[in-house]
């Protein structure tokens, strides 16, 4: 009984300094308290970078320097590919999509975009403007 009530105290003891602790961490709450519901964050602009974003490892999908707001991607229609594809990237200046794009999980050269790379933002990310919230210091192969 006795070792009981030391195993009781003890969880106690766990749970109320873990939440004293977890509390003080400033996260990526921005102080607010863990109990809160989350406040609606600032919207913020979209980035458009001339010349593209550097890649931060060789085989990284790059990140889309530009917006996207209007395209859409769905059943009917990849507006991405009004730029990005084999027959429109040199009128529109646009880098085109590669091989790899044309390419399905057997390996054969498809004659439009692939539909494993139908869904561009699965991989590609458009970036906003906006300070990092914590410091990156990854370093990849180039
Ligand atoms: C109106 C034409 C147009 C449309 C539509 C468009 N793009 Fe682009 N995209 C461009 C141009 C032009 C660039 C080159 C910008 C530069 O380098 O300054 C570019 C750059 C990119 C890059 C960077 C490539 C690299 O090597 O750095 C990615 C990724 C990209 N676009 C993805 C997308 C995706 C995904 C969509 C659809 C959601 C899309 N784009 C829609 C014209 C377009
Ligand atoms: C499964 C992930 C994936 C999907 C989905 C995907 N991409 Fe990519 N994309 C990549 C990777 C990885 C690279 C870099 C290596 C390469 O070119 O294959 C890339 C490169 C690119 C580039 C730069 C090409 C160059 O030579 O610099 C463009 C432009 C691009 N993708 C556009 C698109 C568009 C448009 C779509 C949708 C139709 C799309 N991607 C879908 C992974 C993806």
């Amino acid at each position: 009984m006795k070792k009981r009530i030391v195993t009781l105290l003890a969880v106690c003891a766990v749970i109320f300094t873990g939440g004293a602790i977890a509390g003080a961490v400033d996260s990526l709450r921005m102080g607010q308290d863990l109990q809160d519901n989350a406040k609606e964050p600032a919207k913020k602009k979209q980035a458009v970078v001339q010349g593209g974003i550097e890649r931060s490892y060789k085989i990284q999908p790059p990140a889309i320097p530009h917006k996207i707001d209007k395209d859409r991607i769905d059943l009917k229609a990849n507006t991405c590919m009004n730029c990005h594809s084999e027959k429109t990237y040199k009128q529109k200046n646009a880098p085109k999509a590669g091989e790899s794009h044309y390419t399905d999980r057997d390996g054969k050269v498809t004659e439009t975009v692939a539909s494993r790379r139908y869904f561009c933002n699965q991989c590609h990310a458009p970036q906003v403007v906006a300070e990092p919230l914590v410091e990156n210091t990854f370093q990849g192969a180039k």
